[in-house]
């Protein structure tokens, strides 16, 4: 084995104004089952994340829920560093980048960037939003393409024809943000001057990105490196920038810069030398992991301003594809936004560990998630090859021998093939082939049970002198297992965990792979890991269904992606088009009725329903409203609303909600139930 590796890895750092979704976890697990291989393999490996927590999404997701961005900041990153412990992704620290770190951090940065001349101003002119004072980042104005017509395109590309433009360019342009048709204004803005840094840029990334990458790269250099725009302006969540009146750094300006100041963190509390990673003369290696969106801000941005700034540069830039689900892209519309907290209520994290390891290779292309073939790579791999191993042989060792070992192994050669095939699945961890690794170690699980299946123990122990040939065959069976278990555990550190209590012989290191263990105490064995039962798929996919059916405020769908690239679909706020004509007699099919709020509280688990006990005069019904962005539950009671009275009863994962309450609004802040006024009686029909 190699000379011990001094390490530091990061992930992208998820937005602190959305939940984690599955899309999410590809990248985290990556990283984890990354980190964890180079941890058991003894290297030194420190692996640190945070929340992105400025940008205009944030600012105005907190307003439509009517808190301050620090609150919701604290709120959602405390989410996601629960969905991490859920996931087993096992970061050594998780900050957010409106820190105190990242400030010190970012201030120190910007200072050296201008000492050395790389900080520049210019005006621009850019769409503002008269009615809400703000100027609008590209993605919050929308229009018509000026190139194909296509109506409703985002300020900086069209869908329909993908044509580039400024938002500036758009024919009859709406803000996304009021609905209003902005103007244009003129501000001056800071400049991180990127062509400073070009031939400095052009002999690290060949070293340093993967070659697939590298091409990319090229095109980005042969079309030229603009200058960054590194600065907005007020009201914007973010830091000041220092000197300046009213401006603030940009969110991608300080997020990378979050990387270090996790790390920063961390020193702190941990007694870390803060320079020896980062110093400009750095030897530790740091490799950063993300997804091909963000590879422009990583492999120019992000070198050019550590460099400028005199710290030192990625080791490594690793880059993965999408996640698509049954082929769909990730949207709340087609009920592929399953939150990863979804995921977890329902199914062990090892699960889709397992299964995503499975899929991925060391480049960037895109991996499918189906359902289907999930639970039947789970149960056949795992479940059905893995576990199995240690199932068939744990009951013979107790029965015949006490639970304790052979002292010796009949078959050596064998536990040799796979100690010698461990180098290479340590190959494929270490070039991140995980789907490589996963499938040399089946071939390993088909080759144990293959042994078993030939020796027939359960056939040996019918005859009485063959007790000591079953105990050592199910010993070597076990000590395959043992391998198998120690191969997987950057993977499934769930299982994993169960197993080495098991095997009672703590926790395995690589060096047991030549080791074998004998003459020692197993414990009973319990089943390691269930199979996936269909259900608990439904499960995990009807509740995403439900997400999608509840209203999702303007600032939760503009928010879940950056101002910079994938941002999801902002809302439109211009009139609602009409659906299809009705006749009256359609009409008269609903059942609407008055009905007062007798009772409200929030739903644990939910964070847009509240749960309302509604009198209808002579009964009683619960409903479950999507309100909470808009109400708190005590504004609510006695209360007059209009219910659907004779809706379908719709079962939730909290209860069944027996009817549906009238509500007019786009969502979020703006949802406004209606009312009859005062005289109404609970139970009286609305005709
Ligand atoms: O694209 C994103 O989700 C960003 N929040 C990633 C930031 S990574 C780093 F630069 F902070
Ligand atoms: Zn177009």
């Amino acid at each position: 084995m190699s000379a011990k590796r001094k390490i530091l890895v990061t992930s992208a750092l998820p937005y602190a104004n959305n939940s984690l979704h599955l899309g999410h976890l590809v990248e985290y697990v990556q990283t984890d089952v990354w980190v964890r291989f180079q941890r058991l393999r003894g290297h030194e490996c420190i692996y640190v994340c945070a929340s992105d927590a400025h940008g205009t999404p944030t600012m105005l997701r907190a307003e439509r829920e009517g808190i301050e961005p620090e609150e919701l900041i604290a709120w959602i990153a405390g989410e996601h560093q629960h969905d991490f412990e859920r996931f087993r992704i096992s970061v050594d620290n998780y900050l957010t980048t409106h820190a105190s770190e990242n400030e010190e951090l970012t201030s120190r940065v910007f200072r050296k960037l201008v000492e050395g001349g790389h900080i520049g101003r210019k005006m621009i002119r850019q769409a503002y939003d008269e009615h809400r004072n703000m100027f609008l980042p590209d993605r919050y104005v929308r229009g018509t393409c000026p190139a194909c017509g296509a109506r409703h395109q985002y300020g900086d590309n069209c869908e329909s024809c993908a044509a580039t433009y400024s938002p500036l360019e758009l024919k009859d342009p709406v803000s996304v943000v009021s609905g209003t048709k902005p103007t244009v204004r003129e501000s001056e803005h800071l400049f991180f001057r990127l062509g400073n840094f070009e031939e400095e840029l052009k002999a690290w990334v060949p070293d340093h990105v993967d070659p697939a990458m590298a091409r990319k790269l090229k095109e980005w250099f042969d079309a030229g490196l603009r200058d960054w725009d590194i600065s907005r302006d007020p009201p914007y969540f973010g830091f000041s920038i220092p000197g300046e009146s009213g401006k603030f750094f940009y969110v991608w300006f300080d997020a990378p810069i979050g990387y270090m100041a996790s790390f920063l963190n961390l020193c702190r509390s941990a007694g870390l030398d803060f320079e020896a990673f980062w110093g400009a003369d750095s030897t530790v290696e740091l490799y950063h992991f993300i997804g091909k969106d963000i590879v422009y801000f990583h492999t120019l941005f992000w070198p050019a301003v550590l460099s400028g700034a005199g710290f030192r540069k990625p080791t490594g830039v690793f880059v993965h594809g999408f996640l698509t689900i049954s082929g769909e892209k990730i949207s709340k519309r087609r009920g592929t936004f399953i939150r990863a907290s979804t995921f977890v209520r329902h199914l062990d994290a090892d699960y889709l560990r397992y299964y995503y390891a499975s899929k991925l290779g060391p480049g960037p292309d895109d991996i499918d998630l189906n359902f289907s073939d999930l639970m039947a790579k789970v149960n056949s791999d795992l479940v059905g090859k893995l576990v199995n191993i240690a199932s068939r042989c744990a009951g013979f060792i107790h029965r015949l021998n006490d639970g304790v070992l052979a002292r010796e192994l009949p078959d050596d050669a064998l536990f040799a093939e796979f100690a010698a095939a461990a180098d290479e699945i340590a190959a494929d961890y270490n070039g991140r082939n995980c789907a490589a690794a996963v499938r040399r170690i089946m071939a390993l699980a088909d080759r144990a049970n293959r042994y078993i299946d030939e020796k027939k123990p359960w056939i040996m122990a019918r005859e009485d002198d063959q007790r000591d040939a079953v105990v050592a065959v199910c010993t070597q069976g076990l000590n395959l297992f043992r391998t198998l278990i120690l191969l997987l555990k950057p993977v499934i550190p769930g299982v994993t965990g169960r197993a080495e209590q098991f095997l009672g012989g703590g926790e395995l290191t690589w060096a047991d792979v030549k080791e074998p263990m004998l003459g020692t105490r197993i414990e009973e064995f319990k089943a390691l890991l269930k199979r996936v039962e269909a259900d608990s798929v439904e499960a995990i996919l009807s509740e995403a269904r439900e997400d999608a059916a509840l209203p999702t405020t303007q600032a939760t769908r503009a928010a879940a992606g950056s101002e910079a690239g994938q941002v999801a679909q902002p809302v439109e706020t211009a009139p609602a088009k009409l659906v299809e004509e009705i006749d009256i007699e359609h009409f008269a099919k609903m059942d609407l009725r008055v009905a007062r709020i007798a009772a409200a509280t929030y739903v644990k688990g939910a964070d847009k329903l509240i749960r309302l006990r509604l009198d209808l005069g002579d009964s009683q019904r619960t409903v479950f409203a999507g309100i909470r962005s808009a109400y708190v539950p005590a504004a609510l009671l006695g209360k007059h609303v209009v219910v659907v009275a004779n809706l379908t009863p719709r079962k939730m994962r909290f209860g069944t909600s027996e009817g549906m309450v009238l509500a007019a609004g786009p969502g979020g802040k703006d949802i406004f139930l209606l009312s009859p006024d005062a005289g109404a009686q609970p139970g009286m029909p609305v005709t």
